[in-house]
C-alpha cells in the first residue's frame, strides 16, 4: 500500500515518519518533503504541490490515501478535488475548512450553536470598527477574517495597539483579503492548551492532549512564532477537563456542522483558554493537526496510523481505540537565525543524532543537498526527547540539541515550563 502526505513542515515529517512504521506500507510519499523527509529510506519527496498533479498522481501511482498537512492546501478545496476524482483523502472540504480559513463564519457557528467562545462582532467599515473599539476599551483582541500564516492577531494590551491593528488591516490593507473583515473580540485570560480530535463526519476520535509555546523567547518574552516547542500530554486537561471540552466544545462543533449541511472531515484542532475555575473557551478551530504539537503527539502513539487513516477516510472511527506511550513527549523547535521576521537560510546543520527510543528529530525547513543538511526557512527542527517525567522528557531533548549545530540556532530553554509547575 502506498500512502501520500501533503506538506513539507515538521508536522508532516511526523506524521509520515509515523504512517511509515506500518508493516502494511510500501512506500510514504511526501509532498513536497524536506531534508529529513528526503533521508529517511521509507520516504520518497515529490516535488509536486498543485493539488491537480497531486491528484493525477495519486491515480496514476494507485496510492491508497492522502493525508493532508497543512490549512492552505485544505482551504483552497484539494480535498473537494480529490474526491472529485475518487481519490480517498482525509482531511476537510473547502467549505468544512471555514472553521479555520474565516474567523468570522468560525465565530458566527460557535454562536449559532451555543459553543463557548470569546464575545465578538465582525467589522469591514474602518470608522465602525474603530468607534466600537473606544466604545469596548482595552486589553481586546483584534483578528484577521481569513488565513494570515499566525500574522492576523492582535492582542491589544491598550487602545492604540487596537487602533493600530485596525489600520494594519481594514485601511492598509496589510494582510490582503485575509484583512479586509476583522472580527474583534473580547479578552480572555488563562491558560492555553490544544485539544486536537480526527473525525470522519460522524464520530469522533480524540488524539493526546498538548500544549505549546507561541513566544520565541523564554520566559513567554519577544514576538509570536509559529510555535517554538510543544509537549503531550498538558497535565492542565485533566479527565474531566477533557470530558467538559468534549460535551461542550467538540461534540456539538462536529454535530452543528452535520446539521448545517456540512459535516466535518478531516483533524479538528480546538485552541481553548481555560480559566482559573475549569471553565473553558473556543478560542480557535484549526482544521488541520498543529505544528509543534503533531510531532510529540505522534511520538507518543503507538497504534498503527494507517488502520487509523482507513477507517477515518471509510467513516468508521468509532470502532479505533488508540493506545499511548505513557510517557511525556516534548518537542524544542531550532529556528533559524532572524526568525520570524527574516529567517536566515543556507547555513550548514550537523551533528543531527540518530534516533533513538528516547529521542527523534523532525524536520522542517531543511534541504538535503548532495549529502549536506541546509537551512531553507524559519522553524528549521523540532527535537523530541521522551522521558517518565517532563523533566526527563525534557532533559533528553536537550541533550540532543547540544550535539546540533547549525550558525544563528534560536531555541528556548524552557520549554514545558508550565507542565513542571504543575506537577510542583
Ligand atoms: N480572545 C482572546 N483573548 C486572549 N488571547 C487571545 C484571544 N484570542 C486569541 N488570543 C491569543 O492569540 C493567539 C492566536 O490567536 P488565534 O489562535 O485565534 O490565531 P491564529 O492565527 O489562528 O493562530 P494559529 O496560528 O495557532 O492557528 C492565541 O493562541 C492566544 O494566545
Ligand atoms: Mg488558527
Amino acid at each position: 500500500m502506498k500512502i501520500l502526505v501533503v506538506g513539507s513542515g515538521g508536522r508532516e515529517h511526523a506524521l509520515a515518519w509515523k504512517l511509515a512504521q506500518s508493516e502494511r506500507l510500501q512506500l510514504v510519499y511526501v509532498a513536497p518533503g524536506n531534508g529529513g523527509t528526503a533521508q529517511d529510506g521509507r520516504l520518497v519527496n515529490l516535488p509536486i504541490t498543485d493539488p491537480a498533479a497531486l491528484a493525477q498522481f495519486a491515480i496514476d501511482e494507485h496510492i491508497a490515501l492522502t493525508v493532508v498537512g497543512p490549512e492552505v492546501p485544505l482551504a483552497a478545496g484539494i480535498v473537494n478535488l480529490f474526491r472529485a476524482r475518487g481519490l480517498k483523502i482525509f482531511g476537510p472540504t473547502k467549505e468544512a475548512a471555514q472553521l479555520e480559513s474565516s474567523k468570522d463564519f468560525a465565530k458566527t457557528f460557535m454562536q449559532r450553536h451555543g459553543i463557548p467562545t470569546a464575545r465578538s462582532q465582525t467589522f469591514s467599515d474602518s470608522t465602525e470598527a474603530h468607534a466600537f473599539i473606544e466604545a469596548q476599551g482595552a486589553p481586546i483582541v483584534i483578528k484577521a477574517d481569513g488565513l494570515a500564516a499566525g500574522k492576523g492577531v492582535v492582542v491589544a494590551m491598550d487602545i492604540a495597539e487596537a487602533h493600530a491593528a485596525i489600520d494594519m488591516m481594514l485601511s492598509d490593507n496589510k494582510l490582503g483579503d485575509a484583512g479586509a473583515r476583522v472580527v474583534i473580540e473580547e479578552f480572555l485570560s488563562g491558560e492555553e492548551a490544544s485539544f486536537i480530535v480526527m473525525v470522519d463526519g460522524k464520530h469522533i476520535l480524540a488524539l493526546a492532549t498538548s500544549q505549546d509555546h507561541k513566544r520565541l523567547q523564554d520566559n513567554d518574552a519577544g514576538p509570536n512564532t509559529g510555535g517554538m516547542g510543544a509537549y503531550s500530554p498538558a497535565p492542565i486537561v485533566t479527565p474531566e477537563l477533557h470530558a467538559r471540552v468534549m460535551r461542550e466544545i467538540i461534540v456539538p462543533t462536529v454535530q452543528g456542522m452535520a446539521k448545517d449541511g456540512i459535516p466535518f472531515t478531516g483533524f479538528l484542532y480546538a485552541g481553548l483558554m481555560i480559566d482559573d475555575h475549569g471553565g473553558v473557551k473556543t478560542l480557535e478551530f484549526n482544521c488541520r493537526m498543529g505544528d509543534p504539537e503533531t510531532q510529540p503527539i505522534m511520538a507518543r502513539l503507538k497504534t498503527d496510523l494507517v488502520g487509523v487513516m482507513e477507517h477515518a477516510v471509510n467513516g468508521t472511527l468509532d470502532a479505533v481505540e488508540l493506545e499511548w506511550d505513557r510517557r511525556t513527549a516534548l518537542g524544542v523547535v531550532m529556528a533559524a537565525a532572524g526568525y520570524p521576521d527574516a529567517p536566515r537560510k543556507g547555513d550548514l546543520i550537523s551533528g543531527i543524532p540518530a534516533e533513538t527510543p528516547d529521542c527523534v528529530t523532525f524536520h522542517a525547513g531543511t534541504a538535503l543537498e548532495n549529502g549536506q543538511l541546509t537551512v531553507t526557512g524559519g522553524r528549521v527542527l523540532c527535537v523530541v526527547g521522551l522521558g517518565d517525567s517532563v523533566k526527563m522528557a525534557q532533559r533528553q531533548a536537550y541533550l540532543a540539541i547540544e550535539q546540533i549545530h547549525f550558525d544563528g540556532a534560536q531555541f528556548r530553554r524552557d520549554i514545558g515550563w508550565r507542565a513542571l509547575k504543575r506537577h510542583g
